[in-house]
């Protein structure tokens, strides 16, 4: 992980969460940054909030990181225009992982992506450019969670499974193993996936059926 300070890119929840996520790793927050002018010059959690995103050029590569903070909510497209503006800024965009989160040597992670508090990556998993796990998710072996998709707090997605670009899983959510969720689909919280979430499409609900035996 990049040793430069970082900038934050959304001073929400989500951002405080990453902030937390960094300082635990021995990482210093430098600075929020948010739209919202109404924030501008207050600190949060003992960081200042510098400015709206175009205040980013005045944190250059060569010596700050920058997180996008902006959560997942039911669209991810947000988070994926903050990503992509700052990127073709040329901003540093380095994996964030939380120190108590567990990550395989064998996982891949892409720019940008998030592991956070108590997350688990297991081996031959990839998480995906601005993805995010957030706090006590679960990917299990081999499997891949797409660009800038969001797997909420304690989703536990099972080995093999696909989570598509742009994604959203709610919190609590199983994703069965090897099954495949959609670009851009939904998962509402606690629901359990046991066949393919079409591009696009939304699962909700879970549900035991009792037999007699197993
Ligand atoms: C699914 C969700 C996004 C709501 O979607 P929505 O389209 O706005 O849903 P509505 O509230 O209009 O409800 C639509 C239907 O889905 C049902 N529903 C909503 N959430 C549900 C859930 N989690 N599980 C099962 N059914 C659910 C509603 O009861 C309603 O059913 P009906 O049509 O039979 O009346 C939301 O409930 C959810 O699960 N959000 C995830 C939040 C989360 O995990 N955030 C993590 C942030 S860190």
């Amino acid at each position: 992980m990049s040793a430069k300070p970082f900038v934050i890119l959304g001073a929400g929840g989500h951002g405080r969460v990453v902030a937390d996520a960094l300082r635990s790793s021995g990482l210093e927050v430098a600075a929020f940054l948010d739209s919202d002018r109404s924030i501008h010059g207050t600190s949060i959690d003992g960081v200042r909030v510098a400015g709206g995103d175009e205040a980013l050029a005045g944190y250059p590569p060569a010596r700050y990181s920058a997180a996008i903070g902006v959560g997942g909510l039911k669209d991810t497209r947000r988070r994926r225009a903050v990503f992509e503006a700052a990127a073709a800024a040329g901003a540093d965009l380095p994996p964030v992982v939380a120190a108590s989160a567990v990550v395989s040597a064998s996982a891949r992670l892409g720019p940008g992506a998030q592991v956070l508090t108590r997350a688990v990556v297991h081996p031959g998993a990839s998480i995906g450019a601005g993805a995010v796990v957030n706090t006590a998710a679960v990917v299990e072996h081999d499997a891949a969670v797409g660009d800038h998709a969001f797997v909420g707090p304690a989703a536990v997605i099972l080995g093999g499974a696909r989570i598509g670009a742009d994604a959203f899983v709610g919190a609590g959510a199983v994703v069965l193993p090897g099954i495949r969720v959609g670009a851009g689909a939904l998962v509402a919280a606690g629901a359990v996936v046991r066949a393919a979430v079409p591009d696009g499409g939304k699962a909700l609900g879970r549900g035991a059926r009792l037999r007699r035996s197993r």
